[in-house]
């Protein structure tokens, strides 16, 4: 007999009949004349139960919370048991005894992290698992359908993209060098190759800040086109988070729902996004020229719009030496940042600058050696072009499509300045 699923189940789809489930205990109440156990797989939890007469009742009493087991019985549709259906047990099978499981309700934060590797299996982690695994599968569908082509950089560097301060040191062979914080660099060489490309990838940020929205590792999808000038970029980015919260909407509107999401508020989003260049931002918050929007500021700033919104114009020396300087307005550069509610900035994009000496400029300006992006200087010696291109933390993304609170929720294993283990 085959397994199902259990989610099958609570849609309905086997109502009477007899089926055979594997899962884990999930929570157990047993009883003289009765005992319920809650099972769980990936797709759902069901009531199952059974009564001494059984001859695998005693059986059944030595299972303990998130043993592993195999049932078979008749499904009963009854309004009193969790999910609305019953699974009369009529055999059973123990296949992984658990010892007393550690985590029970009252656990701290701080203990949760140390049995991470037990936690994941909480039906809250497995909703936001889900999400994010549709988060991956949007950002593919979208970047088929507009024919881009997906490419990878190392993850071993040899100079900075994103400025010295979040660099992870590392040893390679006799000399030193770092982890990757983004494939920029290296997909402004592909384009010449691709044109239009894309990546999903980890990037590292020593970050030393303990927010609710930083990891040591994240992983980010990042785009780059050729010819693209700042004006498409921003449309492309509406496009493209509009599409991947439809996406998600769609794919994951049960466990949204679960998670306590409002759906449609995801369903109704719709380009074009509403643009505040940083000067306004910064009156807004009654801020002099040159202030640093800090996580609370985005957040305020994107809570009285209610939806994404994109700061752009930042001031030159603020932002990368890769950022073209506006041509009208050279003290800020091309540069944007959509801000999402509840967590802030979520991507960050530029047209890049494509003439050599400005490039070679801004390499001085942000005291950077010409000698370690002497390659990157070539791309605007052989047939440079304008181009564009954006990052996008998926974390930040999962974090606000599943309403999660904290950034460690979106990710199995989170990185983070003081978590390293398990
Ligand atoms: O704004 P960032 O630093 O931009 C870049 O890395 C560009 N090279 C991207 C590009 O144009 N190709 O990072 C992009 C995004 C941020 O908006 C944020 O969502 C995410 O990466 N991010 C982090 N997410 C989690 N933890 C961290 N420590 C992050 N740092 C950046």
């Amino acid at each position: 007999m085959e397994f199902v699923e259990i989610g099958e189940i609570l849609d309905g789809k086997h109502t009477g009949e007899k089926v055979a489930i594997r899962g884990w205990v999930y929570r157990e109440r047993k009883q003289k004349t009765v005992s319920f156990f809650l099972i769980r797989d990936d797709s759902g939890i069901i009531q199952t139960a059974i009564k001494p007469d059984s001859k695998f009742w005693d059986e059944a009493q030595k299972l303990t919370i998130e043993s592993s087991v195999k049932i078979w019985g008749i499904v009963k549709e009854d309004k009193r048991a969790p999910g609305g259906y019953e699974i009369q047990i009529e055999k059973l099978e123990i296949v992984g005894l658990a010892e007393r499981f550690p985590i029970t309700k009252d656990k701290s934060e701080e203990f949760l992290r140390d049995v991470r590797h037990l936690w994941i299996r909480s039906r809250r982690m497995t909703l936001i698992f889900k999400v994010r695994s549709a988060v991956f599968e949007a950002i593919h569908e979208f970047y088929k359908q507009k024919g881009y082509y997906e490419i990878q950089a190392p993850s071993f560097t040899g100079s900075a993209c994103e400025g010295g301060s979040t660099l992870f040191e590392v040893k390679y062979f006799d000399k030193k060098a770092y982890l990757t914080q983004s494939w920029q660099l290296y997909a402004e060489a592909m384009i010449f190759s691709l044109q239009r490309i894309y990546t999903i990838a980890p990037s590292f940020r020593a970050e030393k800040s303990r927010t609710r929205r930083h990891l040591a590792e994240y992983w980010h999808h990042e785009m780059e086109t050729a010819w693209m000038q700042f004006e498409e970029l921003l449309k492309f980015e509406e496009e493209f988070i509009a599409f991947v919260a439809h996406y998600v909407a769609e794919k994951c509107e049960k466990e949204l729902k679960e998670l306590g999401r409002d759906v449609e508020e995801l369903k109704k989003l719709k380009p074009p996004f509403k643009r505040m260049k940083y000067e306004e931002a910064i009156k807004k918050l009654g801020k002099e020229w040159g202030y640093d929007l800090t996580d609370a500021d985005e957040r305020k700033l994107v809570a009285e719009i209610g939806a994404p919104v994109f700061i752009t114009h930042f001031p030159r020396e603020m932002k990368a030496f890769y950022m073209r300087p506006d041509p009208k307005d050279k003290k800020v550069v091309l540069a944007a940042d959509l801000l999402i509610p509840g967590v802030g900035e979520t991507t960050g994009g530029s047209e890049r600058i494509y003439d050599l000496k400005e490039l070679e400029e801004s390499l001085k300006l942000f005291k950077l050696d010409k000698k370690d992006y002497e390659w990157y200087l070539d791309l605007r010696r052989y047939g440079t072009i304008p181009h564009s291109g954006f990052g996008l933390g998926i974390e930040r993304l999962v974090m606000w499509l599943s309403g999660a609170e904290h950034i460690m929720e979106t990710i199995p294993f989170p990185r983070t300045i003081t978590r390293l283990y398990p």
